[in-house]
């Protein structure tokens, strides 16, 4: 991993210094018994990103994995309460989850980012983190179509988008751009508990978490 360059163009100091850790990645996945990774869940509003994210997490931690849930609204009360909607506001909140997951992950943890992340070259940057410290990342598109998404809209953000009453809506007045490079693709006719189990079986045999 080679992370001492890192950011190097974007940095807005030369007096700070790349500290490498003793503990090799190596080590880290021995002792935690699974390779920290970013599982990136993306899809419209209401296609059920947190719903499985969540009920994946808990049946990792069931089984003794190491796994946490970053989740849009979550990190919308916090890190990124400062951001709004607009699409440079979107692209930074990105831009921040990517680089936290990418933190998370390579302590050692299965991190689970829930974000409608609309944008492919948001997606992309993220991805290319994750690549470029040398650590997996896994694209999961929730396949739900948006009349599905509008029908339940249990926020009913829906109602109030096509009211006029939420400018950039994704789905409505703000674009969504489905991947074409996701690993997995969760399609609308799945429970929540069967994606959770086809996500468990994917990280088994790519030997992410032991089987
Ligand atoms: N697999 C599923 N089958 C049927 N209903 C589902 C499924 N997954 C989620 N739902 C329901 O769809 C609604 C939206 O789910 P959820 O909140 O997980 O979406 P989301 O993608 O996280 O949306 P947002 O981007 O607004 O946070 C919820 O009412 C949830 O119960
Ligand atoms: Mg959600």
């Amino acid at each position: 991993m080679d992370n001492n360059s890192e950011n190097s163009s974007t940095n807005h100091s030369n007096n700070i210094v790349w500290h490498e850790s003793r503990v090799s990645p190596e080590f880290r996945q021995e002792v935690f018994g699974q390779q920290g990774s970013t599982l990136w869940f993306t899809g419209l509003s209401g296609s059920g990103k947190s719903t499985l994210a969540f009920t994946l997490e808990h049946m990792l931690v069931q089984e003794k994995f190491k796994s946490y849930v970053l989740d849009g609204d979550n990190i919308r009360h916090g890190l990124n309460n400062n951001l709004g909607f607009s699409d440079a506001d979107r692209e930074e909140n990105i831009r921040r989850v990517g680089e936290v997951s990418k933190l998370f992950a390579d302590a050692g943890l299965i991190v689970l980012s829930s974000f409608i992340s609309p944008f492919k070259k948001g997606r992309q940057l993220v991805r290319k983190i994750h690549e470029d410290a040398g650590l997996n990342f896994l694209e999961i598109f929730i396949d739900t179509p948006l009349a599905v998404c509008e029908e339940r809209d249990p926020k009913q953000l829906y109602a109030k988008a096509r009211r006029g009453e939420i400018p950039h809506f994704t789905g409505i007045s703000s674009p969504y751009e489905e991947p074409d490079d996701a690993e997995i693709i969760i399609p609308v006719s799945n429970s929540p508990e069967k994606s959770s189990q086809q996500v468990l079986e994917y990280l088994k045999q790519h030997k992410i978490i032991k089987s």
